[in-house]
């Protein structure tokens, strides 16, 4: 694995964490706090380009590739995990589907606006019923009598973003008779200001709660065909490439907070007295630190990995499914791990709201949920090895 990173890649990790450090880690306890979301440093990661880290500049994008994308996002993370799944989505489960299946009139209409931080993207696939298993979605957009549009009716749950997004790349049934039944679903493109569409509750959350995350309904929401991405019918499999994409975003998340809770742990180590030493000399100190940067730098090499994978795709168009599941996969359970270690070292001051670390805890949480839990992960790394489904 080659990873000497250009002057470029290089260029946006700085920038990354120059605006994280100064501009969102003042702020992340606050929108913790109150679940505000943060509208101004949004618009400021928009204008810097980073909604858009992979969007040729034609569209509105910077240019870079996926490696560029992680080292920011990774930055972005450490000083708040919030900001940063706010930006995933936009760049790979909103920008990258457009831009990977999009015609170029929709690329002009809206990845344009989006990967240039004019606006919002948002990605709305599950359901009430269906979170794992999403392909057994109901929200039903059959086309309308003229061919003209699809007319959707139906409710989309767990949506980040949904509240502030413009634009969301939505998954429904354009053909409830198609066997099996993801064989009828279509992407269709969706504008959260034309008629048909409203924004249901709101999720009150563990974690990450500075980022939007609420139900949205459709009622006879019209929806053109021009805006149907990729063919009818295909839509289930965009979702899932597109996931794949979305995963390496996630393990990047996971790896920000990892650090972020680690280097707080390394600093209490070597600050805090017990017994007479500083808690850092103690083995069981140690141990728990040592353990920690291992799984920490694993991660990274299974992230960088999964990154090429998905670079070489660009040439040889092979999926980079399993890369991508593994990398989120153990990213997500580090995370998670790390904070919890993070916490215990720390003692009583781990479990205040005085210091960052529990936001990091409750953060880290959500990465082994969302974009396919950690058994979802599981089953796709296992059916990829054995073939057996
Ligand atoms: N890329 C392209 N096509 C794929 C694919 C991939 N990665 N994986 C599978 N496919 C294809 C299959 O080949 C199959 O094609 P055919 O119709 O030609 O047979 C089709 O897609 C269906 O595949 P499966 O039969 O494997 O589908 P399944 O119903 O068994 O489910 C699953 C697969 C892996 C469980 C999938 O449902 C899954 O990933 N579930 C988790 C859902 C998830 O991650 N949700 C995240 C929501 S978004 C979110 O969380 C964002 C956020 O808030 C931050």
């Amino acid at each position: 694995m080659d990873l000497q990173l250009s002057d470029e890649q290089r260029m946006i990790r700085d920038m990354a964490r120059d605006f994280a450090q100064n501009e969102i880690s003042p702020i992340a306890a606050h929108h913790d706090e109150t679940g505000e979301f943060p509208h101004e440093t949004i618009m400021r990661m928009g204008e810097q380009g980073f909604m858009g880290i992979e969007v040729p500049e034609e569209y509105g994008g910077v240019g870079m590739d996926t490696i560029a994308y992680v080292l920011a996002l990774e930055e972005i993370s450490k000083a708040d995990a919030a900001h940063a799944v706010i930006m995933s989505v936009c760049n790979s489960l909103y920008c990258y589907g457009i831009l990977r299946y999009g015609t170029e009139e929709q690329k002009r209409q809206y990845l344009q606006p989006v990967a240039s931080g004019e606006a919002i993207g948002s990605y709305a696939l599950t359901e009430p019923q269906s979170g794992s298993d999403a392909g057994n979605m109901r929200v039903a957009a059959p086309l309308s009598l003229d061919g003209s549009h699809y007319i959707i009716n139906g409710t989309k749950s767990w949506i980040t973003s949904g509240p502030v997004a413009k634009y969301i790349v939505a998954f429904a049934q354009t053909d409830p008779e198609a066997k099996p039944r993801h064989r009828g679903v279509s992407a269709l493109i969706v504008d959260t200001e034309e008629p048909g569409f409203e924004l249901g509750k709101t999720e009150p959350k563990l974690g990450i709660r500075a980022s939007a995350t609420c139900e949205i309904h459709f009622e006879d929401y019209k929806c053109p065909v021009e805006a149907r991405l990729g063919k009818e019918g295909e839509g289930f499999k965009i979702s899932l490439a597109v996931l794949d994409a979305g995963r390496i975003g996630i393990a990047a998340q996971a790896l920000g907070i990892a650090e972020a809770a680690y280097e707080a742990s390394v600093q209490y180590a070597r600050d805090r007295q017990a017994f007479g030493h500083k808690i850092g000399h103690f083995q069981m100190i140690q141990q728990k630190l040592a353990d920690m940067k291992c799984r920490i730098e694993a991660s990274r090499l299974l992230m960088y990995q999964a990154a090429l994978a998905k670079e070489a795709w660009k040439k040889t168009e092979r999926r980079y499914t399993l890369e991508s599941s593994i990398a989120k996969l153990y990213a997500s359970e580090t995370a998670m791990w790390v904070t919890t270690q993070a916490i215990q070292i720390h003692g009583g001051m781990g479990y205040s709201k005085e210091l960052p670390v529990e936001r990091y805890f409750r953060d880290a949480k959500v990465t082994e949920i969302y974009e396919g839990t950690s058994e979802i992960q599981r089953m796709v790394i296992a059916r990829l090895e054995t073939g057996l489904r």
